[in-house]
């Protein structure tokens, strides 16, 4: 039998192996966290090649001419509850959420916001601008009031999101992802969500979920439920989306492998459990509840 006969189903073997190895992994590639560079995406056209987004340093900032706004606007995003609290009914800030002041992949990225923007937005049914989206944070994840459109708190946050953007032209998106994955076909043990926070979350997010203010009164670590936790309208209040958030960026502040960073050391069904425990707690009610999803395509863990 000529040799090469055997040699070729072998071969066949290795590649299939590989190429198991490759689409048969849940785990999805690691995503460096601190990147300071993206690739440009051209939404007309993905296989265009177009270039770098650069995360541009807080320095710069001082070169544009609406510098004061925009240093503004990045306060707000930091201390909103302090600097707006007749808007802010939970003891929470925009980046109590939108991590890193909203600069890292998988944690809720303001970079392509202002960019995003307007599009039809399933929950609402209709189209949403920038101001409306971030209207709709503040009623749900903040149980708070909308801000008016024409207010100087208003222009301010998206002046900061515009100086993201850094200028990248409507058609183009920076490739980072506002959320990782996770397997939503896991059903949710809360039996097990309730170990897993008291073991690797109560010490930052209360016995209670209540979290922790400073003498002051400013937050230190947001509540996770109760009065002042976001509202059941807020995406954080569904089970999935939670643990899409949690599995990348909690527990916050510990090391691992070497780094000291977020997340990334739950499986997707520890964040799962979790994350049904804590967002099923009880939480402020959220009014506008009613109108939500108007035309369908509810998701299956929305909470009403
Ligand atoms: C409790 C958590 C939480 C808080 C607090 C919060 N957000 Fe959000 N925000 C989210 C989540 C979750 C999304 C949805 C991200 C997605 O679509 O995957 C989001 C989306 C957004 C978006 C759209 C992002 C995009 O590019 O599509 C903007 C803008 C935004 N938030 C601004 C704000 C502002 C401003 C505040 C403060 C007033 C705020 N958020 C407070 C959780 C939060
Ligand atoms: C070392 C402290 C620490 C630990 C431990 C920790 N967190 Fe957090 N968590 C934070 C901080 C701080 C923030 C606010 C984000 C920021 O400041 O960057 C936050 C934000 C959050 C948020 C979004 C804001 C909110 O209040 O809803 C959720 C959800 C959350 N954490 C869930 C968890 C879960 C679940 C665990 C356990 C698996 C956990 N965290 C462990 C410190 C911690």
């Amino acid at each position: 039998m000529n040799k090469s006969f055997i040699k070729l189903p072998a071969a066949a073997l290795v590649l299939a192996f590989l190429a198991l190895g490759i689409s048969g992994c849940s785990d999805p590639k690691p995503v460096e966290r601190n990147a300071t560079q993206f690739d440009l995406v051209n939404t007309d056209d993905a296989n265009q090649d177009i270039g770098t987004y650069v995360l541009p340093q807080d320095t710069s900032i001082l070169n544009e001419p609406n510098a004061d706004q925009i240093f503004y606007g990045k306060r707000l995003l930091n201390e909103t509850k302090r600097l707006m609290p007749e808007h802010v009914g939970a003891a929470m800030n925009c980046n109590s959420c939108h991590i890193s002041q909203g600069k890292i992949p998988l944690g809720d990225p303001y970079i392509n916001s202002f960019n995003t923007y307007p599009r039809v937005m399933p929950r609402s049914g209709k189209e949403i601008d920038l101001v409306g989206r971030i209207n709709g944070c503040f009623q749900r994840s903040m149980n708070g009031k909308p801000v008016p459109r024409e207010s100087e708190e208003m222009k301010a946050m998206v002046a900061y999101m515009e100086w993201l953007a850094q200028n990248t032209p409507k058609n183009q998106k920076v490739a980072i992802e506002n959320a990782g994955s996770i397997d939503t076909s896991l059903v949710a043990d809360t039996v097990r969500g309730e170990k897993i926070y008291y073991a690797q979350c109560a010490a930052c997010h209360g016995d209670n979920g209540e979290g922790l203010k400073d003498s002051r009164g400013d937050i230190v670590f947001p509540p996770l439920w109760g009065d002042e936790s976001f509202n059941i309208g807020a995406g954080m209040a569904r089970t999935y989306k939670a643990a899409a958030f949690v599995k990348y960026n909690m527990p916050m502040g510990i090391q691992t492998k070497g780094l000291w960073g977020h997340g990334n050391v739950l499986s997707d069904q520890d964040a799962v459990d979790v994350s049904e425990f804590f967002a099923h707690k009880p939480r402020p009610d959220f009014p506008g509840k009613v109108n939500d999803w108007p035309t369908g395509k509810k998701p299956k863990d929305a909470r009403y």
